[in-house]
């Protein structure tokens, strides 16, 4: 594994997600989320229904929802949970040293 850091958790408050500045393996930028239960994910900050940034939709539990059209995903899996999604989103695995969210973009969690 090779941990990059992708920001601070100072930058994450509970319940919401940040636009990184790391880019991910597919080009995009990578999405940290942190859920209102303390955990904290890495996701490729698109949906895979268009390209929209995840980013910028609402966190609730461990899903996050897609602004544009409703689309779900469960971030412990990638797999879209609700419609019209139907193809995954890439995972990361996150680890919090310190006061630092890293993320391993060289590893995928989406099997
Ligand atoms: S663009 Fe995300 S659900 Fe359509």
């Amino acid at each position: 594994m090779s941990f990059t850091r992708a920001c601070g958790i100072g930058e994450v408050p509970p319940g919401r997600s940040l636009a990184t500045e790391l880019d991910s393996p597919t080009g995009v930028a990578v999405a940290v989320v942190h859920t209102v239960d303390d955990e904290w994910y890495a996701i490729d900050d698109e949906c895979s229904h268009a390209e929209v940034p995840l980013s910028e939709g609402e966190v609730e539990g461990c899903e996050i929802e897609c602004w544009m059209h409703g689309s779900r995903f469960d971030l412990r899996t990638g797999k879209p949970t609700g419609p019209p999604a139907t193809a995954p989103v890439p995972i990361y695995p996150v680890t919090v040293e310190g006061d630092d969210v890293l993320v391993d973009l060289t590893t995928t969690l989406n099997d």
